[in-house]
């Protein structure tokens, strides 16, 4: 059994942090939105000898990729996606293979990793058999990581709590974006430490986006959006702005960190401003793509 399908990045059209919770997790609010951008995932099954996990034998599952640098075990959130549907299904015995083309910045606030974690639940979904449904898949993917339930179906979809209470919004026009990332990488863990949730300055008006996107205002949502992360960078903040005022100078609709950045992405109304600013941008940042905005996924059988 093989099949391969497509890991759509995602962008944070607005990240607020509204506090910290009891299990040391921050309470979210942000509306998101995924991008053509996307990564190839084949998956491989075979009824395999598996490996001894205390007196039993399990399936074994490896993750390989175009990146040497990827980890091939658990420690991709590819793999822990596998062992966890494994888990929830009890489906036991395959070897599992998993193969990565990544084109997703990793480390770049674009929820790559948890793109390719929700995708290989959707392509196990499927090849078992299994009809779980997105909202299992869901609830499966929360065990996974913050941002895989929001990649299960994707489209534009606010996502609050530690992400995984999902509400559909209106989907967003079709539009353009801009990806730039600076050659930075930030931590997420060490970037919510740093916010202080009483001390934040300003705030995305995510209310007012999600009216927005209610009536078809493209310029509505550009223009109220922001990351709260933006206020907490070190590392970056120059490249970071610097973007920004490029993308605005050549026709963003608005410009913005995403997730626990550093990508930036400006929004456009029209493939022709979004050409000229990944033309100014690219030269000078490696890491530059053009996009579409993708609509929710449907179920595939
Ligand atoms: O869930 P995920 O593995 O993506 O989270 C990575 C880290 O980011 C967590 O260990 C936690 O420190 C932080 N985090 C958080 N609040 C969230 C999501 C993530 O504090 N809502």
């Amino acid at each position: 059994m093989i099949e391969t399908e497509e890991a759509y990045a995602k962008i944070n059209l607005s990240l607020d942090i509204i506090n910290k919770m009891d299990d040391g997790f921050h309470y979210i609010r942000t509306v998101m939105q995924s991008i053509s951008l996307s990564d190839e995932i084949t998956v491989e099954n075979v009824p395999g000898v598996g490996v001894r996990a205390g007196s039993i034998r399990v399936g074994s599952v490896r993750v390989g990729s175009n990146l040497p640098f990827l980890p091939g075990d658990e420690r991709n959130i590819a793999a822990k996606a596998a062992t966890a549907f494994f888990t929830y299904t009890g489906i036991a015995g395959y070897d599992t293979l998993i193969r990565i083309n990544k084109k997703i910045p990793v480390c770049a606030g674009l929820g790559g990793g948890s793109a390719d974690g929700a995708c290989v639940l959707r392509i196990l979904d499927r090849m078992f058999d299994t009809r779980l449904g997105f909202e299992v898949l869901e609830k499966i993917g929360n065990s996974v990581g913050s941002d895989v339930p929001f990649c299960v179906r994707g489209g534009t979809r606010l996502a609050e709590g530690r992400g995984e209470l999902l509400s559909e919004l209106t989907p967003i026009p079709k539009c353009y974006t801009v990806l730039c990332k600076p050659p930075v990488s930030c931590s997420t863990p060490e970037l919510f430490g740093r916010v202080k949730c009483e001390k934040i300055r300003a705030r995305p008006d995510t209310d007012g986006i999600v009216k927005a996107l209610g009536t078809g205002d493209l310029r509505g949502v550009a223009c109220r959006m922001y990351n709260v992360f933006e206020d907490v960078l070190t590392l970056g903040k120059a490249e970071v702005a610097d973007i920004k005022h490029k993308m605005i100078d050549n026709g963003a609709l608005g410009a913005v960190m995403s997730g626990s950045g550093a990508t930036v992405f400006g929004l456009f109304d029209n493939e022709a401003d979004a050409r000229k600013a990944y033309d100014k941008l690219k030269p000078e940042y490696k890491e530059c793509f053009l996009a579409t905005t993708v609509e929710e996924l449907g179920l595939r059988t």
